[in-house]
């Protein structure tokens, strides 16, 4: 069910018996106060100034011709042209029917699914994963998720950084610590970052270690033997991290979905070849560089998109053009969807413009750079340890759950310590992952432990806490899974709730078409709000409730949870029946 997109309809066929297009824009919005109805058409506005009418009068026009029968109780016109709309509670309550009795929570079958590619989470492998990457991953999760359930077909592609220059560099450090007699299981990978630190303290104060590490590069590139294995080791024990980290962040990467840059390797140097040949890249000081000029800056120089280093070397960008040219003929996307942090903004706006110039993405493949912002720290400045170092995923998700727990057994009374474990679990990765999706994606956010651990506002323990509220009221009711009522709304406050349970689908489109996770997390917040007012407002299990009213509260109540947890499974957080 989307009224939104039944009342745009409705709007659109009123407009064409005015001899309007029939693509003239309803604009349909949620009415953000309640004395202006459920629903407000906007259209008239736009359209009266299109045909330089008065916005008013073709308003009542368009009231005129709007066939709402049955679904509104009340139309009418405000300010310069709104059309507010009341919904009827019958209409609701048969809409509610339909949407409780089907497994989708009322979302409509997808008539055309598409395939979707979405790139994220991504590390680099010659470092562990740090918090920078903690946005990608689960802001990219939740949206796959999302196309999931919608019914499009995903493609996961985890385009993990294993191909860098800086791989020279951590082989050449291996290389010396084994030449000097070190076991090779000895050697430190455990700790990959201090392995990274000193490697890299190296190339830039010891002389000969640079050149040495560059010559490894190329002989890595060039597949050498030796060289291929020593950096397999590194990827192998990185992976290990990262799965690690997926597990506990509960997102649905594989190993299956990893693509990493040096997938691409064989198709570099035909790239370049074909960039030649059509004249789009030109040599410019030894290297090749396509030149920009959609992206010219303020004096006119073309934006500079390098493709090929001086000496021969590919690049990160390289490979991007490869990646286009995969997922848009061989995956045959109609979308490509990249979660990285803005400062690549520019990048994937170069890799887009060469990708089409060079035809390595169809014109009907969309693609689109999603960027995000920084975590900071309560300091305001970028999230980082004590001692200013980057803070490793693991361990910032390991302390989420040892801070969960301290507050889970402070609410706990009738819980096992395995119980409050598990729980403590749920709710310290469930904290951390819904702080992050909860902000719009753009912007930078603070992260704060006191803030996103909290029972009240917009937080995961507080949509937890209501779902086991919601749980508890049905097993008070003692009723069969299968309990199926009447939907029956008489109280404002059911009405509220009602149109808000509709409105799934709605927030669900809008997710994945702006890749926004955050509106997810506004309505399950509100939804659960809403649920509170009514549970207060309108007693179930009191004495004296009517069988029929106490039935369809109770049928409210059993959807109200379905839907806070199909919800909070879509942004990858679990839910518990107490706590
Ligand atoms: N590995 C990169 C990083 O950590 C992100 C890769 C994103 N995807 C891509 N196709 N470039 O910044």
């Amino acid at each position: 069910m989307n009224i939104k997109h039944l009342l745009t309809e409705k709007t659109q066929a009123a407009f064409v018996a005015l001899g309007l297009p029939a693509d003239t824009n309803a604009a349909v919005t949620v009415s953000t106060r309640v004395e202006f109805g459920d629903y407000q058409i906007n259209g008239a506005m736009a359209a009266a100034k299109l045909l330089k009418t008065n916005p008013r009068q073709l308003a009542e026009q368009l009231l005129a011709q709007l066939d709402l029968d049955g679904i509104a109780v009340k139309t009418e016109i405000a300010g310069p042209g709104f059309i507010n709309v009341t919904l009827a509670k019958g209409w609701l309550a048969q809409q509610l029917q339909h949407a409780s009795g089907n497994a989708r929570l009322g979302v409509a079958a997808n008539t055309s699914p598409q395939t979707v590619v979405v790139d994220y989470s991504a590390p680099n492998l010659a470092k562990e994963m740090h918090v920078g990457h903690l946005r990608s991953t689960i802001i990219g999760d939740a949206v796959v998720r999302s196309l999931e359930f919608w019914g499009d077909k995903v493609v996961r592609q985890n385009h993990m950084g294993d191909w860098g220059t800086q791989f020279g560099m951590l082989i050449a450090h291996l290389e010396d610590k084994l030449a000097a007699g070190v076991d090779l299981e000895q050697v430190a990978l455990a700790d990959l970052e201090d392995f990274y630190r000193e490697a890299k303290k190296r190339f830039d104060d010891e002389e000969g270690f640079a050149d040495k590490s560059r010559t490894y590069v190329v002989k890595l590139q060039s597949g050498d033997a030796h060289c291929q294995k020593l950096w397999q080791l590194f990827i192998d024990t990185s992976i290990k991290h990262s799965d690690e980290v997926y597990q506990k962040l509960n997102v649905t990467l594989t190993h299956a979905d990893i693509k990493p840059e040096s997938a691409y390797n064989d198709m570099l140097h035909g790239i370049i070849d074909d960039l030649k040949t059509q004249q789009l890249a030109v040599e410019s000081m030894g290297a090749l560089v396509v030149f920009l000029h959609e992206l010219a800056d303020k004096e006119g120089n073309p934006s500079p998109f390098i493709v090929q280093k001086t000496g021969g070397g590919f690049l990160y960008a390289t490979t991007d053009l490869a990646a286009c040219q995969y997922r848009s003929h061989t995956l045959n996307a109609d979308r490509v969807i990249i979660f990285t942090d803005a400062r690549q903004g520019l990048h994937f706006k170069q890799v887009e413009l060469v990708a089409r110039k060079a035809g390595y993405l169809r014109d009907a493949t969309a693609y689109d750079h999603c960027p995000f912002g920084t975590m900071m720290g309560e300091d305001g400045k970028p999230f980082k340890t004590r001692s200013g170092g980057t803070v490793k995923l693991a361990e910032l998700l390991e302390e989420a759950v040892v801070r969960a727990k301290a507050v889970v057994q402070d609410k706990a009374t009738d819980l096992s310590a395995e119980e409050i474990d598990e729980v403590a679990r749920k709710v310290g990765i469930g904290a951390v992952k819904f702080a992050d999706l909860s902000k719009n994606r753009t912007s930078d956010y603070i992260f704060s432990w006191d803030a996103m651990l909290s029972f009240e506002g917009a937080t995961a323990p507080y949509l937890q806490y209501a779902y086991t509220r919601v749980r508890s009221i049905l097993r008070r009711a003692d009723i069969a899974d299968s309990f199926t009522a009447e939907f029956a709304l008489t109280e404002e406050a059911e009405k509220q709730l009602a149109v808000k349970l509709l409105r799934f689908e709605e927030t669900l489109q809008q997710v994945m078409k702006d890749a926004q996770p955050n509106l997810l997390c506004n309505y399950l917040y509100e939804l659960a709000s809403l649920y509170m007012t009514f549970y207060e407002a309108c007693p179930i299990l009191k004495d004296g409730v009517e069988p029929t009213q106490r039935n369809s509260r109770l049928m409210l109540s059993i959807f109200t949870s379905r839907l806070l947890k199909q919800g909070l499974e879509l942004l990858g957080i679990e839910v518990m029946e107490r706590m």
